[in-house]
């Protein structure tokens, strides 16, 4: 096997971040703004600077590292995906990306290519929503999807918001306005990203590449009723928040079956309060992620997913809805599609084309530009947990296609591929 990407560098950049996680032997946790994401921030910007980026960061964490063009004035193509992580999740989920523009940049350094148009590394901030709710937060606001007055409005578990968090962290919130990227300002944006699912390794693929990614919509549901003793309130009396809002859940993997074969809807987060063994609950609230391969099929779910709460009502209980995030199914460009499959082809890969089932960067920076994403093998379809896995030298591959069609995209020649430096 030959190719560009450096296996033994590449496993360095994804174990060297993996070091600043929360939950050391469980996983990787790391929220956006916490001192994990500090560590690897500057772990990150030490490492763009050795691959000879010029560094910056934006008002709200997201990390650029800019290759200059022969040509400044040309957009730049963006490269990279996000950092942060969900609860004990896995060391590749977001970092993968981030990895691939940075070693991209080594491989422009070592083999003194001189990009026409300028490139630009991205690592972007909050995409998971593991820390305020409705994530993708820092390609939202740089597309203008997000409206920057939001910040003091979202909230962590403990109350701190966002543009607190984001002031700790060092930076200015107020200025985040100036993160926004103009129309036009951006020619292309690339993303790799882990499968996440089972089909390339089912199907013994190298590289899939995403013509189209779900549509996506959180909501977060409050059940109300009226906290009391455990032992005092009979049966019959009581308003019980939580036994509501678990007869709501519990109708809830219906809705999807319903809908379809390919729309899913998950309850993975609850807050039960006052949260005590010998009180009535009083106040519940829990996050329902729908997705959906078509909008009609979306929207159909969030509107019974939102009959079937508003139904809880009554019998001394309130239930309320609110909208969080709604993302509408993206297509991506296929004029990138075909210069990755072209590109995955001269590299003797094995490739298809694919849906992602995941939310990514890449379906709101589709907004701004046009946008490819690369899938690499996900072992055993795991992710989103500590047992997330892809071999190193599959990932060189899928950074192979990046930094080609990089290279394409960017105009400078090409040489010949060298053997795989293994680790
Ligand atoms: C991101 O991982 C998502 O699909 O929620
Ligand atoms: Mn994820
Ligand atoms: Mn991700």
């Amino acid at each position: 096997m030959s190719g560009y990407a450096n296996v033994r560098r590449i496993r360095g950049l994804i174990e060297g971040l993996d070091r600043y996680t929360a939950t050391p032997g469980r996983g990787t946790t790391r929220l956006s703004y916490s001192p994990e994401y500090s560590g690897a921030r500057n772990f990150v910007a030490a490492e763009m600077t050795a691959a000879g980026l010029a560094v910056r960061e934006d008002a709200v964490g997201n990390i650029f590292g800019r290759i200059e063009g022969s040509d400044p004035e040309l957009a730049p193509i963006l490269v990279g995906s996000h950092l942060d992580s969900v609860p004990n999740g896995g060391r590749f989920d977001g970092p993968a990306g981030v990895v691939a523009g940075i070693e991209s940049a080594f491989l422009f350094r070592e083999m003194a290519l001189r990009p026409e148009r300028p490139i630009e590394v991205v690592a972007l901030i909050e995409e998971e929503g593991a820390r305020f709710d409705g994530g993708l937060l820092g390609s939202r606001l740089l597309t203008g999807q997000l409206d920057p007055a939001l910040l003091t409005e979202l909230r962590d578990e403990a109350g701190i918001s966002a543009a607190e968090a984001i002031a700790a962290y060092g930076l200015d919130p107020a200025e985040a306005g100036r993160a926004v990227l103009a129309p036009g300002s951006v020619h292309a944006f690339l993303e790799l990203h882990i499968e996440q699912g089972p089909v390339l390794e089912a199907e013994g693929r190298d590289i899939g590449i995403v013509d189209r990614i779900v549509g996506l919509a959180q909501l977060k549901v409050t059940v109300r009723g009226r906290a009391g003793h455990a032992g005092t309130t009979p049966m019959n009396l009581r308003r019980d928040a939580l036994v509501g809002a678990v007869a709501i859940l519990a109708q809830l993997p219906d809705l999807a079956r319903a809908v379809g074969a390919d729309a899913v809807l998950t309850v993975g987060k609850m807050e039960v309060l006052p949260g005590g063994t010998n009180v009535i609950p009083d106040l519940v609230r829990f996050s329902v992620d729908l997705r959906a391969p078509s909008e009609a099929q979306l929207t159909r779910l969030i509107a019974m997913t939102c009959d079937v709460v508003e139904g809880g009502s009554g019998h001394g209980l309130d239930c309320q809805v609110e909208h969080q995030l709604y993302v509408p199914p993206t297509p991506l460009s296929p004029r990138i599609g075909a210069a990755l499959t072209a590109e995955a082809e001269a590299l003797g890969l094995s490739h298809r084309v694919m849906v992602s089932g995941a939310g990514h960067d890449a379906m709101i920076m589709a907004g701004l530009a046009p946008t490819g994403l690369v899938f690499v093998p996900s072992r055993g379809g795991i992710s989103h947990a500590p047992e997330e896995w892809t071999d190193y030298p599959q990932l060189a591959r899928g950074i192979d296609v990046i930094f080609s069609t990089l290279r394409r995209m960017a105009g400078v020649s090409v040489p010949e591929p060298a053997g795989r430096l293994q680790s």
